[in-house]
């Protein structure tokens, strides 16, 4: 008899820019025996559904699936949102919450009752008021639903500084955090290159020091980054759907992995009641613990900052 086939069903809902790259990434990665795209529309998610297939040869098995129905999410162990509102050129994150929350508001119940063992992510943007919704109105626990958070800020802040210092991106270790948007914070204090603190740092030959100066525009370049592609090409994609998939790893491989996504805080330097990215432990049950890294008070403040922001936005959405 056939050993039973592993069970890692990933249902990714929206097939636009990055519902269909995170799909790619995914199935080009074996991060999945099964991706299952749902999109409302049907023509588009049966096309990207045959494109994927047709590359099928050249990526590790997996079965990949479509449809405009709900239907196509059952049982899934974690299902990514993607779906929403596009952020168009000079708007900011924030300004798509309206839309968003309401969206996903309306279709999250159905994907908890195809899915209700699932692990949910969501990168639809405003990512971390859209997570405080949906996991509100989900009515699962906290660590089930959790966003994407400042893991891809995190990537474009260590690659802003392994160029920077011309060392490998795998020897920076640094996050970003708070808001994914314009009131993230750089958490410089925790921050290494090569085992080395980041703040002291000494450059290496032929390469510019690392000091305040270079640190304001390295943050400052981070965090305006997707104004700079969305200008360029329209939309976010590669990048995001990498920083996704791999936070779907984590899960679908209970890795145990700590990545700065965005949950719902607990007195996490006194912030409670607001998704927020801060370092936390990411395994087959989500979020299950958040990490307390050294901080700076000026971190802590800009930290509580942007958790200040997202309780504004969450005010006036009536969450
Ligand atoms: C970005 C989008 C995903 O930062 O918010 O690229």
């Amino acid at each position: 008899m056939n050993a039973p086939r592993p069970r890692s069903r990933l249902a990714i809902v929206g097939a636009g820019a990055v519902g269909s790259t995170l799909a790619y990434a995914a199935l080009a990665r074996g991060s999945a025996r099964t991706v299952a795209l749902m999109d409302v529309n049907r023509r588009k998610v049966d096309a990207e559904v045959l494109d994927l297939r047709h590359g099928a040869m050249f990526v590790p098995q997996a079965e990949i699936v479509g449809s405009d129905d709900v239907e196509v999410c059952r049982d899934a162990d974690v299902v990514v949102v993607t779906a929403g509102a596009k952020q168009q050129p000079g708007q900011s994150r924030l300004d798509l919450a309206e839309a968003t929350v309401g969206l996903v508001r309306k279709i999250m119940p159905g994907l908890v009752e195809v899915a209700p063992d699932a692990v949910f992510i969501m990168v639809t943007n405003p990512v971390d008021v859209v997570t405080y919704a949906a996991q509100q109105v989900s009515g699962l626990p906290p660590e089930r639903v959790f966003g994407s958070g400042t893991v891809l800020d995190s990537s474009r802040l260590r690659s802003a500084l392994a160029e920077h210092c011309g060392v490998a991106v795998g020897n920076v270790h640094a996050y970003v955090a708070g808001e994914h948007g314009d009131s993230e914070i750089a958490l410089w204090s925790s921050a290494t290159i090569g085992g080395v603190p980041l703040l002291r740092w000494t450059a290496l030959p032929g390469r510019p020091p690392l000091d305040a100066a270079a640190r304001e525009r390295i943050a400052t370049d981070v965090v305006e980054s997707a104004y700079r592609v969305i200008e360029g090409k329209g939309a976010t994609n590669y990048a995001v759907g990498l920083a996704a998939t791999r936070i779907i790893e984590a899960v679908l491989k209970d890795e145990h992995r700590i990545m700065p996504v965005s949950s719902r805080l607990d007195d996490y330097h006194g912030i409670s009641d607001v998704c927020l990215s801060v370092p936390s432990l990411v395994d087959r049950r989500g979020v299950t613990a958040t990490v307390d890294v050294p901080l700076s008070d000026e971190e802590v403040a800009g930290l509580r900052a942007s958790a200040d922001a997202m309780r504004e936005v969450q005010r006036r959405l009536g969450l």
